[in-house]
């Protein structure tokens, strides 16, 4: 009986993991729809609706992906957002990942070089305001294509 409780619980965790990878792993994955529902959107998505399923970093990593998304317009019209960018995404370095090898040295310098990224753009004068903007999500890609690739394609559409 108690080996059978065991199995039991061994077999829901790894279910678990399983569902929770598929949002880097795999490009249907869960990241990927529920992004797609956020370009349709971008103001009513709920980030705290899977607080519990989700780590630290993927909760940094919604929250970025639906700032920039709310904002794509203004900037694209020439506009400046009222976020302190740099300073919200700040802890990226050090945030929880779901994976540990979404972590290390590596990943510390990747997530540095972005948010040195995310301030040339959010300091740039108007005349290199998109180029930086754009130079910015390409660093999110540079970093996915190293460690998450399913939302590669939802994180291009924010390109201007
Ligand atoms: C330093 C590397 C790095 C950078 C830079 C980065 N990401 Fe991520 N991103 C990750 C990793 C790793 C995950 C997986 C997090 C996890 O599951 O814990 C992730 C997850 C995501 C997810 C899925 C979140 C979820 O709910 O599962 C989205 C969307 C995302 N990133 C968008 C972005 C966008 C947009 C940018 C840039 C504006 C960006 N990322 C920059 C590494 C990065």
């Amino acid at each position: 009986m108690k080996t059978k409780n065991t199995l039991a619980i061994v077999l829901i965790l790894s279910i678990s993991t399983a569902v929770l990878q598929q949002s880097c792993n795999s490009e249907n994955g869960e990241a990927k729809t529920e992004s797609q529902n956020s370009v349709e959107t971008p103001n009513k998505v709920d980030i705290t609706r899977f607080p519990n399923d989700r780590s630290e970093l993927a909760l940094l990593m919604r929250k970025l992906y639906d700032d920039l998304k709310a904002n794509r317009k203004l900037i694209s019209e020439g506009g400046k957002s009222e976020i302190d960018w740099s300073e919200e995404f700040k802890s990226m370095p050090y945030a929880t990942p779901t994976e540990n090898k979404n972590s290390g040295p590596v990943f510390t310098s990747f997530a540095n070089k972005y948010l040195l990224d995310l301030r040339s753009f959010q300091n740039a004068p108007d005349s290199s305001h998109i180029s930086t903007y754009n130079s910015m999500i390409q660093s999110c890609l540079d970093c996915h294509a190293e460690y998450c690739r399913g939302p590669m394609e939802t994180i291009g559409k924010l390109k201007i």
